[in-house]
């Protein structure tokens, strides 16, 4: 039998097997909270020199007091960490301290041998986790004295000789009543879930943070944070192990405060600093914790049933409104199964919820009212800390990558990358200001962080410089700490919060290479396995998931814990305390709406995203269609064809028709079938490589047609020409998309003739139009048009004149039967006749480019099957024509992925009229 949990397979079936493998996992809960707490705190001294004044009842004090009235020194600043294994089984280790020799630990199993990411989320997410950390826990700086000092392994490349990690700093507060419990060590950052790491953990560094002026947080003119004057790290709650994704992160929620205290300053004008600061303390500590909880961890375990399960920690499956209506349905299917005596549920879990008494039937009323606006704060009889195994669990460096590459907002094209460690300390923030915010958060957004796995440590912190320290490696130092502080090793951990323990190395891995190493150094006895190596070994993951069961099992208690036992998000998550705005603010904000408040630039880019945490690109979701134009046209020009341009100098070959890579599977994953997007996979089978240009359509004075011919800004022009079968003739081709409002977008696509213009390479040679004349002896080319039918060789422009940009319907439209594309005298013999790669030729037109006078005709399209009366007809349909508009290019032309795999041009068939 396997060793690993079995709910995930839940979610194969269905609805309910979603819901089933919610309430094992609110069962899961119950069990940590009744047998995983433990507290080492001795809370009655502190409580006798702790006043709670009036303030604290309503605002989160510095140092993290008064938060439990009962008890006000519960999870404030400098007390202990907790366990959630019990205290016999987590003694500090001594004789075993340094075996396996950390180091060789370091550089057998952790040291990266190359980049191994984790695709499923954005680079944004790694430094959340840390930004979340600090708020969370520290345990101060490491004591100077008595390192621990190891020899150097055989196999270490700096040599022979010793190395060194210092201790962590012990706890002084320890008493000769504290005897028999395990080392305690004390957390410098306040235990709650409360911004300690923008707001500081004591009073005097909160007074540093702080304007004094109308609630608001020190920033300068620029919306930098002010700096430390030696150190040039910025002026904030907590800065250490700093790198300029901390430096964005601290920015970024620094000024959402301000803009949180001045919301609330117009509304209430009479209030004084100190109230306005303590509110937006409580409604952005509040929005950060929502985030953390429905945005950012759904990202890094996508899967169904813990996304209900984290939703469920913050609304609750019985809340009212917004996303909240989501689940409602899905709830009531799920209690009228319960109320079934055959209950499908029940029967998949083996017990029955509705028993009182029964292991279920708390945890389903638990996970069915949601955590956060409870009645009372919760510490499920165990005083609230943050504990040891949290904290071994969040060591997630190899999250970190080797390098920030920088990108233009939109583009593809890496335009500087910057080894991390060069990003650090005082680096940060000059990089922050000299590269910008906006190229930054767009640059992770598209960029993946590392996966948890083995060998996949970065190695700029196994040699990571530290101010007054010297050169550390942070992966030793990893498994020491945890050895150190008694978090027991991997099997006996797995033990102790009520998982299988393996059996054989082989239950963690297939690798043989790992196999080896894993059995080498821990002399093949399982039970040495240190618990970071095993959480990085397993390989079996529950589906989505970007770490293992073992860490999430931690995460399960810990995540509901945070917000059950905290006043402010239970009893006093009101708009009384937070007021009407804050709730609001808390409630309706996402990291997306953060990121887009801040930097404007970044508004086409987040169009369609959903979560910030997951990589960015082109998301087409389920309303894109109600869009404005404008959006439509931006997402595809922005998160498409941008995000996706080639160089000039790199084009694809010309010749082949199957030389497209496929856009990455960042791109394509979401990207679903709709008419403007091509299904994933998709190649043109004709016209597969051109250059693609926003345009707009200006029309003519009065012109006689309706609906997108009076005019429509927001358009895409793509260029392109057909591989022609005989490899000689070329044949220009052009496919025109006009964008509309909140209804699908119009497409025509014309050519100049079926075989196209013999040895001229000028692009603008020749007028195109949607109706070009069959011609029998080009069998080549009709049975490929008629892959895409654009057989028979009419297109219709009729939905264009039913319909105008702004999506009014027309009631009596008026199409013409023929329209013409006629290139403008700037551009008919602009380029060169002889046979070249004509993008290059439209790669230098720019924005504000007229390309083509736009002609249309009214007469009726009569065909003959005698070639030269069709084509008299031809001419007289043309001699007919007059100039209904111009077509303007506004933005350079680009040739890109999207636009020769993404973009899609649908065709009006004669048959779809
Ligand atoms: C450039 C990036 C980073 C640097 C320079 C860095 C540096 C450090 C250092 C120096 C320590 C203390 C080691 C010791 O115990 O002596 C540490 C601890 C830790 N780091 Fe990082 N780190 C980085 C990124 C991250 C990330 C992305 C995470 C993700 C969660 C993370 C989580 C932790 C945790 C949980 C600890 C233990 C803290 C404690 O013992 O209180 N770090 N890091």
């Amino acid at each position: 039998m396997s060793v690993w949990v079995t709910w995930p397979a839940l979610t194969k079936l269905g609805t309910l097997g979603i819901f089933a493998g919610l309430l094992t996992l609110a069962a899961e809960r119950e069990a940590l909270l009744k047998n995983n707490l433990f507290d080492l705190e001795n809370f009655d001294g502190y409580n006798a020199q702790i006043n709670c004044d009036a303030r604290s009842l309503t605002a989160r004090t510095e140092d993290g007091t008064c938060n439990i009235l009962s008890n006000p020194a519960e999870g404030s600043a400098l007390k202990r960490f907790g366990r959630n294994i019990n205290p016999a089984y987590t003694q500090g280790e001594t004789t075993t301290l340094l075996t396996p020799n950390p180091r060789d630990v370091s550089i057998s199993l952790l040291a990266r041998d190359e980049f191994k990411p984790a695709t499923s989320v954005n680079f944004i997410a790694a430094s959340w986790i840390q930004f979340m950390t600090h708020d969370w826990f520290h345990h101060g700086a490491n004591a100077v004295d008595d390192p621990i000092t190891f020899p150097r392994p055989a196999n270490d490349p700096k040599g022979s000789g010793t190395m060194s990690v210092q201790r962590t700093q012990p706890d002084p507060t320890r008493t000769g009543a504290d005897a028999g419990k395990p080392r305690t060590y004390r957390n410098h950052t306040t235990h709650w879930w409360d911004g300690s790491q923008l707001y500081g953990s004591d009073k005097a560094t909160s007074d540093k943070v702080r304007s004094f002026v109308d609630g608001k947080l020190k920033v300068n003119a620029d919306g930098t944070l002010p700096k430390e004057l030696i150190s040039g790290k910025p002026v904030t709650g907590f800065n250490e192990n700093w790198w300029v994704g901390l430096s964005m992160l601290h920015q970024l929620f620094t000024l959402e405060h301000n803009a949180i205290a001045t919301k609330l300053k117009q509304k209430y004008p009479e209030k004084n600093d100190q109230w306005l600061y303590d509110r937006a303390r409580l409604i952005n500590s509040a929005l950060m914790a929502k985030i953390h909880t429905v945005e950012w961890t759904p990202a890094i375990i996508a899967n169904p049933i813990t996304e209900r399960a984290m939703y469920s920690n913050w609304w609750g499956l019985l809340g009212q409104g917004g996303p909240r209506d989501d689940f409602q349905a899905d709830v009531r299917k799920l209690q009228e199964d319960l109320a079934k005596s055959d209950s499908f549920v029940k029967r998949i879990l083996g017990f029955d919820p509705n028993v009182a008494g029964s292991i279920g039937n708390g945890s389903i009323n638990h996970a069915l009212t949601g955590i956060v606006g409870s009645t009372a704060p919760n510490n499920a009889g165990v005083p609230f800390s943050l504990t040891e195994e949290f904290v071994s669990v969040y060591r997630m460096h190899p999250l970190m990558r080797d390098n920030i590459n920088v990108y233009n907002v939109g583009s593809n094209q890496v335009s500087r990358s910057i080894p991390i460690q060069n990003t650090r300390d005082g680096d940060a923030e000059n990089i922050l200001n000299a590269e910008r915010a906006d190229r930054l958060w767009y640059s992770f957004g598209i960029t993946h962080p590392g996966s948890l796995t083995l060998n996949n440590f970065p190695n700029f912190l196994r040699d990571l410089s530290i101010p007054l320290v010297g050169n550390v490696d942070l992966a030793a130092t990893d498994v020491l700490r945890d050895r150190e502080r008694g978090v027991p090793r991997y099997n006996e951990f797995r033990r102790q919060i009520g998982l299988k323990p393996i059996t054989k190395f082989e239950d963690l891995t297939k690798d043989a290479t790992t196999l080896a190493q894993l059995k080498r150094l821990y002399n093949n006895d399982i039970e040495k396995i240190d618990a970071l190596v095993g959480q990085l070994a397993e390989t079996v993951r529950p589906e989505g998931f970007a770490f293992g069961e073992t860490a999430f099992q931690i995460f399960i208690v810990s995540a509901s814990r945070r917000l059950m036992a905290d006043r402010f998000f239970t009893k006093d998550y009101t708009a009384e305390v937070y007021t009407p705005e804050g709730i609001d603010w808390v409630e309706h904000t996402t990291m997306v709406d953060v990121l887009r408040r801040h930097n404007p630039q970044l508004h086409s880019s987040l169009v369609g995203v959903d979560n910030a945490f997951k990589p960015w690109g082109l998301n087409i979701p389920a309303d894109y269609e109600s869009w404005p134009a404008a959006n439509k046209q931006a997402n595809l020009w922005v998160n498409g064809a941008l995000r996706t341009q080639i160089p000039a100098d790199q084009l694809p070959a010309l010749k082949k028709t199957d030389a497209l890579g496929l856009l990455g599977s960042i791109l394509w994953n979401k990207v679903k079938t709709r008419s403007d997007v091509a299904e994933a996979g998709y190649k043109k089978p004709i016209h597969a490589h051109g250059v693609m240009a926003k345009v707009k359509f200006v029309p003519t004075g009065n012109n006689a047609y309706t609906g997108l011919f009076k005019g429509s800004d927001y358009g895409l022009l793509r260029l392109s020409v057909t591989e022609d079968p005989k490899g000689k003739d070329f044949m220009p081709g052009l496919a025109w998309k006009a964008f509309v409002d909140g209804k699908p977008s119009e497409n025509v696509s014309a050519l100049y003739t079926l075989s196209g213009q013999g040895s001229n390479h000028n692009f603008f040679a020749n007028e195109m139009s949607q109706y070009v004349l069959p011609e029998a002896d080009n069998m080549g080319s009709s049975i490929i048009f008629s892959a895409v039918t654009l057989k028979p060789t009419l297109l219709l422009m009729n939905d264009f004149a039913k319909v105008t940009q702004t999506g009014a319907a027309v009631s009596k439209p008026v199409a013409p039967t023929q329209v013409y594309f006629v290139p403008r005298s700037e551009v008919r013999s602009r380029f060169s006749t002889a046979a070249h790669d004509f993008r290059q030729d439209l790669l230098t037109l720019t924005e504000g480019t007229k390309l083509y006078d736009v002609y249309a005709t009214s007469m009726e399209i009569k065909t003959s099957i005698l070639p030269s009366i069709a084509k008299r007809y031809a001419t007289e349909r043309r001699n007919s024509a007059v100039k209904i508009g111009e077509m303007e290019l506004t933005s350079p032309f680009i040739a890109s992925e999207f636009g020769d795999s993404g973009v899609f041009f649908k065709h009006q068939r004669n048959e779809d009229k």
